[in-house]
């Protein structure tokens, strides 16, 4: 029997979970890999079961039953990411692959029109590659530049530093609300509020947080928010951005194809409205369908006690790793200002060879860059370990953690 949190009743959220029974050497799963990617409890799985045995149907095009059937799922479950992400209507809400998606869009769709010559583009040290290389890439095109805020010693962005550099009238501001290695969580509401102050536009990179806490875009204020489906118990292939209205109207297209269009004409074509014009061709329905099945769950267990429950654990794990000397633990030391996420380095042992011991004890954690080299290169590190948990980790899966990192550092004899 696994012990519970004060908040979260684990063993009776890991039966919801399948791949949670498979046991390794005669060792049960730890999965502390949830922040590369989560997994999945039966009723998204039986979601996509259900819909291509009863439904499958290409949408928005047919009159046949079928196609209306799967057409008025779809659009439901864009209504569900709506509510949570409590956008203004459903019409802000535009599906696509993922996070990394949803930032493409912006950088093809708002960011050519918008970013002149010479303007900066304003960036954190803490981002993800996603929400670099397509500002990058951006930047090189218009002649615009890039500036990075810096971080604090303990990984918080440096806020003065964020001030001065809003000084610079970005057009652009473009920031993580939990950074995928340090755990940090960036007041998002203060940072948006003084970007749009300064005059810039505003994409949160929700990735990492709507999993994991409630999430208010209209609290925030952002511009643009992304976030992914399979972080949040839902499907690869399936994402969303949510846009302010008036942006995405203002907005071209991102690709064109059939389904993004009013009316297509031998000399030209018309956009379709929004979220439309954004989803050229035949986007991915089943995967809709089991992300909108992912919210009714995160939905049932509520977002506020997922987040209690993670700071639970990293209070528990705190503790626990205090403990062990010559372990550096990067970010945030307040349990209660950062994400559960825990990037690590023991010694000088590489974190590949930190995974693979792990491995071999049933613990499954990320090693490397984790798609963020800018902050390693900041950090003066090649890479970390990454322990990162979920709804369905418990107090036993901390202490199996901690068993696994004690034996990587006898066998390493630091
Ligand atoms: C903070 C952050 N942003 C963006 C991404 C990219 O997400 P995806 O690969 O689902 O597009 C990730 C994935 O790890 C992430 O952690």
């Amino acid at each position: 029997m696994l012990e519970p949190t004060k908040t979260v009743d684990v063993e009776k959220v890991r039966g919801d979970f399948p791949i949670l029974r498979r046991t390794f050497d005669g060792k049960r799963l730890v999965y502390l890999d949830n922040a590369a990617t989560t997994q999945k409890p039966k009723a998204v799985i039986d979601s996509l079961v259900d819909y291509y045995s009863r439904y499958n149907a290409n949408i928005h095009r047919g009159v046949h039953q079928l196609s209306i059937e799967a057409t008025e799922a779809h659009e439901a479950a864009r209504k569900k990411v709506a509510r949570f992400l409590n956008a203004g209507s459903h019409r802000e809400v535009v599906f696509t692959r993922g996070t990394t998606e949803s930032i493409n869009l912006v950088r093809f769709a708002w960011g050519p029109a918008a970013v002149k010559e010479g303007d900066v583009v304003l960036l954190t040290l803490m981002e993800h590659h996603s929400n670099i290389v397509p500002w990058q890439q951006l930047a090189k095109e218009r002649g615009a530049r890039i500036e990075y805020v810096p971080l604090t010693p303990d990984g918080r962005l440096d806020m003065g530093e964020f001030e001065r550099l809003l000084g610079l009238s970005p057009a652009l501001v473009a920031f993580t609300q939990c950074s995928n290695v340090l755990g940090t969580i960036n007041d998002a509401e203060r940072l948006c509020s003084m970007a749009r102050s300064a005059g810039a536009v505003t994409v949160v990179d929700g990735a990492q947080s709507a999993p994991h806490m409630a999430v208010d875009v209209r609290r925030i204020g952002c511009d643009f928010f992304a976030v992914s489906g399979h972080k949040m118990l839902g499907p690869t292939g399936i994402g969303a951005l949510y846009g302010r209205r008036e942006l995405l109207d203002s907005m071209g297209p991102f690709q064109t194809g059939g389904d993004m269009i009013k009316e297509v004409h031998v000399d030209g074509a018309r956009w379709n409205d929004v979220p439309y014009k954004f989803e050229a061709g035949t986007t991915n329905i089943a995967d809709a369908v089991g992300f909108g099945a992912a919210i009714d769950y995160l939905a049932s267990v509520g977002m506020d006690r997922v987040r209690r429950h993670e700071v639970e654990l990293l209070r528990y794990s705190f503790e626990k790793l205090s403990a062990i000397p010559a372990l550096t633990v990067y970010g945030p030391a307040d349990p209660e200002s950062r994400g559960g996420v825990i990037s690590f380095n023991l010694a000088d042992i590489h974190p590949h060879d930190m995974a693979s011991i792990l491995d071999a004890e049933g613990v499954a954690i990320r090693s490397g860059h984790h798609c963020a080299q800018p902050l390693m290169d900041h950090l003066g590190v090649p890479g970390t370990s990454r322990a990162s948990f979920y709804i369905y980790n418990s107090y036993d899966d901390v202490d199996a953690f901690i068993a696994a990192l004690l034996k990587a550092k006898k066998v390493f004899s630091v």
